[in-house]
């Protein structure tokens, strides 16, 4: 499991966000990549990197490169490049035939992904069999690629985000009118941000960041690949969380080109592009994961959770915890610099079912200072690193991607269907629906026009799926316990791409990483080989390990 360190970054974070109003974008007809004379497939120069990662030196078998690609695919009179910077990991056992690459993303929107796919590498090469180069560029608008900001600095933007904040829409958590409050917020954001981005040259660059745009980026790479390095041409991807969206975008776009295309921890692409919030479904399985931790808690006893001994049911336990939360906010406590009230306990609540399960056993710890009241200057410096590993650095990209992406928008605070998709997300999760559906009011009235936004609908009025046919059969994975990405959307997802596969794991977490498995590994590496073996559909797959086997405890 060594392969989670150095860094919590890049665990398919799918992070909060999102929303946005009813001026229907006119569709694009989209030229494919430009190929002609002026904009000639470029090259990637591949050299060693220029940084380490933060723990430990890169590994000799991975490389950096740059790639010149347009900076609008749908402007054809514009000659402007940018630069994606990318991150290659070598085939540890190369096939004889061509090279191969498979291309990654592993979550956000938002989030640079070179980092992470040079922390996890060694697990991707073991769960791909080895013979593909891993490759992952940071998207438009992330790391240092047309960074999108707000703010002119960190300190800026905490500041303003301290005001800024998504509100607890529980009764008693926040504000009285926290929709209200929340809608407020995510205005004035977007006015921060429409501020600073007023510049022609800035604002041009906002413009360009949708998925659709991101997409093209990802060919850019394929073809150059084809074109310089005797690749097949196809797109090899394995895309996690947010990555399961681009996935289904660029196989919307291109889907004579898809090769092999894995979307794991899946997001409903109709809900993100056409309902507010990320997914309006995404916390379907919220409540359900919680609860199956804490029955793994009491199974494994004290000796590895710390929990265990508190109660003899799950769900004694759940009420134990509940009242927890409500205590905190009720009668919230200073400790080391913090205020911890009902939201700080319940994102300590969310680290048990959302990343990887070897995080869990330690993390019990910790709630039971909370529950005693003691030690509560390490229950936040644990809280703060944790969430401190997850930061997305200098950058506000995953409002300019999420936002850029929405086609509906909202009308005003009392928009009928803001209104409906937040209450519907609140009700689909009793323990978390308050803190995180306030998401759903992120883009509302977000200043930008996204170009290259994909806003065709996948399904028609009646429900009924808009089939695409790939060149190759898409396989969907979903854990059956995965607090942000239900198996439902990728079941959904699954009816418009024709022929795919949805393989279900009995899995905790987010993604197929939180907890990997044999038999998981041995679907995708079939999946994976070149004679293309498809596992049947709904194939179920258990996991190697219990949610308490991994991990440091206490
Ligand atoms: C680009 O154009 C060249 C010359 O017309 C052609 O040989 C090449 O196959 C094209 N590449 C792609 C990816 O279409
Ligand atoms: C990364 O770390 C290795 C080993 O410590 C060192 O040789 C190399 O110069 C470092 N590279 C950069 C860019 O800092
Ligand atoms: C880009 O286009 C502009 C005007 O259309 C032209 O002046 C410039 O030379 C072009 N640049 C490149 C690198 O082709
Ligand atoms: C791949 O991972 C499995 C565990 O899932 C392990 O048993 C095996 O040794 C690993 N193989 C390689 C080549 O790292
Ligand atoms: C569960 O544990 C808590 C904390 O020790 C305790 O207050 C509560 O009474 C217990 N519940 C039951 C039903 O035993
Ligand atoms: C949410 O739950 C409440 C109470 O059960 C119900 O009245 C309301 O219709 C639900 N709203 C949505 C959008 O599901």
């Amino acid at each position: 499991m060594r392969s989670f360190s150095p860094s919590m970054q890049g665990l398919a974070v799918l992070s909060v966000l999102a929303s946005i109003s009813l001026t229907a974008a006119k569709p694009l007809s989209f030229r494919s990549l430009k190929n002609d004379t002026a904009h000639a497939i470029a090259k990637i120069d591949w050299a060693p990197c220029n940084f380490n990662t933060s723990d430990y030196p890169l590994p000799d078998h991975i490389d950096c490169g740059s790639l010149v690609v347009p900076l609008d695919y749908t402007d054809s009179t514009s000659n402007e490049t940018l630069t994606l910077s990318l991150l290659r990991s070598k085939a540890v056992s190369p096939s004889t035939g061509n090279k191969k690459s498979m291309l990654f993303n592993f979550g956000g929107p938002g989030y640079e992904a070179r980092l992470t796919l040079a922390a996890i590498a060694p697990t991707l090469h073991n769960m791909t069999g080895g013979e593909y180069d891993l490759v992952a560029f940071d998207p438009r608008g992330t790391a240092d690629t047309i960074t999108f900001k707000c703010f002119a600095n960190p300190t800026d933007r905490t500041v303003a985000t301290t005001t800024l904040t998504i509100h607890d829409l529980d009764p008693g958590a926040s504000s009285p009118n926290a929709f209200a409050e929340n809608y407020a917020n995510a205005v004035a954001f977007s006015q921060r941000c429409d501020a600073y981005n007023l510049d022609p040259g800035l604002r041009k660059k906002a413009e360009v960041l949708t998925t659709g745009m991101v997409a093209r980026d990802l060919m850019a790479v394929v073809d150059s690949l084809h074109a310089h390095e005797g690749e097949d041409g196809l797109l090899h991807y394995w895309g996690i969380s947010y990555g399961s969206l681009l996935g289904e975008t660029v196989a919307a776009l291109f889907p004579d080109r898809m090769e092999r295309l894995v979307l794991d921890g899946v997001v409903n692409a109709e809900n993100y592009y056409h309902r507010f919030g990320i997914d309006v479904d995404q916390l379907l399985t919220s409540d359900p994961a919680f609860r199956g931790v804490l029955d793994d808690c009491l199974k494994v006893g004290a000796s590895r959770c710390a929990l265990a001994d508190l109660n003899s049911t799950a769900s004694e336990l759940e009420d134990t915890l509940l009242e927890m939360v409500e205590r905190y906010q009720v009668n919230p406590v200073a400790a080391a610099g913090k205020v911890i009230n009902g939201r700080f306990v319940k994102e300590l609540l969310i680290i048990t079912i959302k990343y990887p399960v070897a995080v869990v056993p330690r993390a019990t710890v910790l709630i039971r200072s909370l529950l005693e009241g003691e030690n509560l200057e390490a229950v936040v410096a644990y809280y703060d690193a944790f969430y401190a590993s997850l930061d997305m650095g200098d950058n506000d990209a995953l409002a300019g991607i999420a936002c850029s992406d929405k086609v509906v928008r909202a009308t005003g605070p009392k928009d009928q269907q803001l209104i409906e998709d937040t209450e519907y997300m609140r009700n689909t999760s009793q323990l978390f629906g308050g803190l995180l559906a306030g998401i759903a009011t992120q883009c509302a009235e977000w200043p930008f026009e996204g170009k290259g936004k994909y806003v065709e609908h996948w399904f028609d009025e009646q429900g009924q799926p808009k089939v695409i046919k790939t060149r190759k059969p898409v396989l969907f994975i979903g854990n059956r316990y995965d607090p942000v990405t239900p198996v439902k959307s990728a079941v959904a997802m699954s009816k418009i791409f024709e022929g795919s596969r949805v393989l279900e794991r009995d899995a905790f977490g987010h993604g197929s990483i939180a907890q990997p498995s044999d038999c998981t590994t041995g679907v995708l590496r079939g999946y994976f080989s070149s004679e293309m073996v498809l596992p049947e559909d709904q194939k179920v797959c258990e996991v190697d390990f219990g949610v308490f086997d991994l991990g440091e405890f206490p």
